[in-house]
C-alpha cells in the first residue's frame, strides 16, 4: 500500500520523537533518523532527540529486544537513554513526532496552545503503510519489533526526502 506523505511547510531544525516509555518506538525512530541523517549533506545541522510521555523508564537504555532488532539493520541504539517529555520541549523543538494516537492526544493535553501545531503523528510521513500508530511492541514478540523497524525506516526516509527539498 502506497500513500502520499504529509508535507512539511518549513524546514525543521530540531525534531523530537515521542512514545510512551521512550525505550522501544521513539528511541528506534531517533536512532534510525540519526543513522539516515549521517548519509545526507545536512548531517550535524539538525538537533534530534526522543522522550516518553511516561516516566517509568527514565535513565534506562532502550529495551534489549529493540536494541537487538535495530542492530540487525545496522542501527546502534546503545548510547540512548530514556527521559520524560518536559514542558520546555514544546518551545525548544520545531517538530514533535508522536508514535501513536494516544501519545498524540497526551502531548496535545500538556502542550501550550501556541506550540500545538508542532505535534504530528509520525506515520503521516510513511508511504508504505496506512497505519496511524506505530504498534507498541513491549508486550509482544519479535514480529512487533521488526514491524517498528519497518515503519520507522519508511517514515524517516520520507521525512528526510522532504527536509532535503528545503536545502
Ligand atoms: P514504548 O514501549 O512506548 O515504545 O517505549 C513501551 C515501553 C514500556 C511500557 C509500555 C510501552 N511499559 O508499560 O512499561
Amino acid at each position: 500500500m502506497k500513500k502520499s506523505p504529509r508535507q512539511l511547510n518549513t524546514k525543521p531544525r530540531s525534531i523530537l520523537f515521542v512514545c510512551l516509555g521512550n525505550i522501544c518506538r521513539s528511541p528506534a525512530a531517533h536512532g534510525v533518523f540519526n543513522h539516515l541523517l549521517q548519509q545526507t549533506k545536512f548531517a550535524g545541522e539538525l538537533k534530534v532527540d526522543s522522550a516518553g510521555t511516561a516516566a517509568y523508564h527514565v535513565g534506562n537504555q532502550p529495551d534489549s529486544r529493540m536494541q537487538e532488532t535495530a542492530l540487525t539493520r545496522g542501527v546502534d541504539l546503545s548510547d540512548l537513554c530514556a527521559r520524560a517529555i518536559a514542558k520546555k520541549d514544546f518551545k525548544n523543538f520545531d517538530l514533535i513526532l508522536a508514535m501513536d494516537e494516544t501519545n498524540y492526544s497526551d502531548l496535545m493535553q500538556i502542550c501550550p496552545k501556541e506550540f500545538s501545531h508542532k505535534i504530528v503523528l509520525f506515520l503521516e510521513f510513511a508511504v508504505k503503510s496506512t497505519l496511524k500508530s506505530v504498534p507498541d511492541p513491549y508486550y509482544g514478540g519479535q514480529a512487533g519489533f521488526e514491524k517498528v523497524m519497518d515503519l520507522v525506516f519508511d517514515a524517516n526516509r520520507q521525512l528526510l526526502v522532504q527536509i532535503n527539498t528545503f536545502s
